[in-house]
């Protein structure tokens, strides 16, 4: 099998590394070997070992019928989708860790794929390397899930954590994970939550069986969350994560992004660093978590190269969803949630008022304290006279 690796940065570099490093293992698993034949790259790489294998021709790895299979991981819309689309047009599968992609483009081309006898595979997209999708989508097929939650960006747990644990200031744990290789070219989609919003319209889609529109779901970032927010957090027993949360029913999409405290009893409150947690539920298996490192050169590509050995050894490896439209995400903001509220000492009266059963913490800072809000709905939560709200799950459990 002859693959092109398209982009040689953080993953693509991985995927390379890899695919040598493991060669005879991964040619034992797929009956065949793999062999690169081309990477596309536009910059300079005439002193590498392996300089012979680098273009920056496009229309060669097109243009090659010997060329099966195409791993696209250069990130972005541009030139990525045109690269795809032909490659798939050309009958070339094309796997990719691409998220923006997948998020915006990836129903015409799973069509695209279909129509011309390739695969389009995602694997690296959400979740880094952990195998998520394909066991959502595959194992856990008897069941209608009903919520995702998701800690599914690496750069902003990893800054979180900093910030909880060694009380790091944002901009260093920033720098220290862009130094990493987690970040984003340019972060502002990590910490803004953007990337959370693709990742978490791509598993939307694949449970509803139809396109989630991203640009509808509702999207906070990170840089609102300062160092009283985290001593309120942990008064509460939780830790603040930027969770991708969704609920689907068979009519439509609940989905937002936004930085949650989560419950010490939480399993998802176990996900610090880059790693990246998903905590499933599906309505015959209940609860599924799925855990692992979430960004990085050789976990993101090792998905990759697990597409790359599905392809080879599965003949029918696909994944799809339909068109969607835009009524298919509920805009209603009637979904459940609970919250933890910072109110002024003058405005806490009201809350008390309205919500007997909120919990108060006090001791953070001078002139305001807080409530732990059990339950009202998304809509509520954003009609509270307050200082600043911090959503919780339904009914927290303070541990
Ligand atoms: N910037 C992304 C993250 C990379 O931090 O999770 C992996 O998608």
């Amino acid at each position: 099998v002859n693959v092109a690796i398209l982009g040689f940065g953080t993953v693509g570099s991985g995927i390379y590394e890899i695919l040598k490093t493991n060669k005879e293992q991964i040619a034992k698993k797929c009956g065949e070997e793999i062999n690169v034949k081309y990477i596309l790259d536009v910059r300079d790489f005439s002193s590498h070992p392996d300089a012979h294998l680098f273009t920056n021709d496009f229309n060669v790895i097109l243009n090659d019928d010997s060329v099966d299979l195409v791993c696209e991981v250069i990130g972005g819309i541009e030139p990525s989708l045109t690269f795809s689309r032909e490659s798939l047009l050309k009958g070339k599968s094309v796997v990719t860790s691409n998220k923006e992609l997948v998020a915006t483009n990836g129903t015409a081309l799973m069509k695209c794929a279909k129509e011309n006898g390739a695969v389009y595979l995602f694997e690296a997209a959400v979740g880094g390397g952990i195998p998520l999708i394909r066991p959502m989508y595959r194992c856990l097929a008897g069941n209608n899930i009903k919520r995702i939650m998701g800690i599914l960006n690496g750069t902003t747990n990893y800054i979180l954590t900093k910030m909880f644990d060694e009380g790091q200031s944002f901009e260093d744990a920033l720098s220290d994970a862009q130094a990493k290789g987690y970040a984003e070219r340019n972060p502002a989609a990590d910490i803004e939550g953007k990337d959370t919003c693709r990742k978490i319209a791509i598993l939307s889609s694949l449970v509803y069986g139809k396109s989630i529109n991203c640009d509808l779901i509702e999207t906070e970032g990170i840089t609102n969350i300062d160092s009283d927010d985290v001593k309120y957090a942990e008064k509460a027993g939780g830790a603040i994560k930027l969770v991708g949360y969704s609920e689907v029913s068979e009519k439509s999409v609940y989905a937002r992004v936004s930085p949650m405290l989560i419950s010490g009893g939480n399993p998802l409150f176990c996900a610090k660093d880059v790693f990246n947690a998903a905590l499933i539920t599906g309505d015959n298996v209940g609860d599924v978590m799925f855990y692992g490192p979430g960004a990085g050169k050789l976990p993101t590509a090792s998905a990759v190269v697990g597409d790359i050995i599905d392809i080879c050894m599965n003949a029918n490896a696909f994944m799809s969803w339909d068109e969607g439209a835009d009524s298919d995400v509920d805009l209603s903001g009637s979904a459940k949630c609970g919250a933890l509220v910072r109110v002024a000492l003058e405005d806490a009266a009201a809350v008390k008022e309205k919500y007997a059963d909120a919990l108060k913490i006090e001791g953070v800072k001078a002139g305001e304290c807080a409530y732990l809000i059990p339950s009202m709905t998304v809509s509520e939560s954003k009609k509270i006279k307050c200082i600043k709200v911090i959503l919780t799950e339904e009914n927290y459990v303070i541990c």
